[in-house]
């Protein structure tokens, strides 16, 4: 019998109503619209409003697009794995709160933390449960409620992160279409750089670490910034020297977005031209575990059966690294 490998055979996305512009941003910080679109390159990004609301309400409406997609119940998917690092609570699972909602009664569940590389981690995770040759269904999201950590006093996290999730479904394929390779590395000397200071088991939540804004995303972007752009890149390039790809070979790079200086500088290092990267940062901002599969959500139509696929990312940890696919599907067989 042939290898199996875990295909992608269905991709959903949700981003939440709400439009936070740049020019709401200047009204709350001191900064302009220039400054954010040059810098970084977004536009407006979208925030979870509502009382109750959490990261499991934009992983629901992913998993049931991708359920309706597939023409499947929820109850036939056998594992979920939702990659965040805003989980609805510190336990359970958000995955356990996924998987109730949308009455996926056969499914395990468990959540990855590995913040802007949480998809890629959590794409290769799954992927061995298929190829194990024991699970036929497993999904896979990238969710966060960055609303819910952001400092919106600060303008140096602030203009950069928004609220969206993506997913797809992995089923078994042994005709060689999937998740073909990847490299994931992590780094925890990086977590100096970018971290929550307080809420975890070190410093649990006080009056105090309230009232000193420790609860918030604390980043140098400076250094993150300088570590991003050489990691992603070698990662990607090393992925792809393994599996003898040239740039040419390459359908699309699926770049994490987090800033389109580090897209930019990663698409020049391995070669791949720009009409060849997803890119979504103007519309959502970073969504930190959600960019990758949201831009598979926004650019799934374009996709076609044999593409070869390079995800990269990096971020908090640090973590980072670079998955190979060879799409399954023609992405316009689903309407949007
Ligand atoms: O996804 C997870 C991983 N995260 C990342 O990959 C983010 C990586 N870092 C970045 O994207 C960039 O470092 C930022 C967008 C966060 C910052 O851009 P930068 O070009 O690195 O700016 P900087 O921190 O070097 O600051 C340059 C100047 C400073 O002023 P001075 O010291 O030169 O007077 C900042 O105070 O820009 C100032 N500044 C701002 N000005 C207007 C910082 N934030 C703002 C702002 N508006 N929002």
């Amino acid at each position: 019998m042939n290898k199996i490998t875990a295909a992608i055979t269905a991709v959903g996305g949700y981003v939440p109503d709400y439009v936070l512009t740049n020019q709401e941003l200047e009204k709350l910080v001191d900064t302009t619209n220039d400054w954010i679109l040059t810098r970084t390159g977004i536009s407006e990004r979208r925030i979870l409003k509502g009382e109750g609301k959490g990261t499991s309400d934009l992983c629901v409406p992913v998993a049931l697009e991708i359920c309706k997609k597939r023409g499947i119940s929820p109850e036939e998917i056998d594992l979920l794995i939702v990659a965040t690092v805003t989980p609805d609570m510190t336990f359970p699972a958000t995955a356990n709160v996924v998987t109730d909602k949308i009455g996926a009664k056969n499914a395990f569940g468990f959540d990855i933390s590995a913040a802007c590389s949480g998809f890629l981690y959590a794409l290769d995770t799954g992927a061995r449960f298929i190829e194990s040759g024991r699970y036929q269904k497993v999904m896979i999201i990238g969710a966060d409620k960055m609303s819910s950590i952001i400092d919106y006093t600060d303008r140096t996290t602030c203009i950069i992160f928004g609220d969206g999730a993506g997913g797809v479904l992995l089923e078994p394929n042994t005709e060689g279409y999937g998740i073909i390779d990847s490299i994931l590395k992590s780094d925890g000397h990086g977590r100096e750089y970018l971290h929550m200071k307080a809420g975890g088991s070190v410093k649990p939540a006080t009056l105090e670490t309230v009232n000193a804004r420790e609860h918030y995303v604390y980043q140098e972007g400076k250094m993150v910034f300088k570590y991003a752009v050489s990691n992603m890149a070698e990662a990607a390039r090393d992925v792809m020297q393994r599996n003898k790809l040239t740039a040419d070979d390459i359908a699309w790079l699926v770049p994490h977005q987090a800033n389109k200086r580090i897209i930019a500088s990663t698409s020049q290092y391995i070669e791949v031209p720009e009409e060849k990267v997803m890119m979504n940062i103007h519309r959502y901002g970073n969504t930190t575990a959600g960019t990758i599969p949201l831009c598979l959500w926004d650019y799934e139509k374009k996709l076609k059966k044999g593409d070869n696929i390079m995800m990269a990312a990096f971020g908090g940890g640090f973590t980072w690294g670079a998955n190979y696919i060879r799409w399954a599907y023609d992405g316009d067989q689903y309407g949007k």
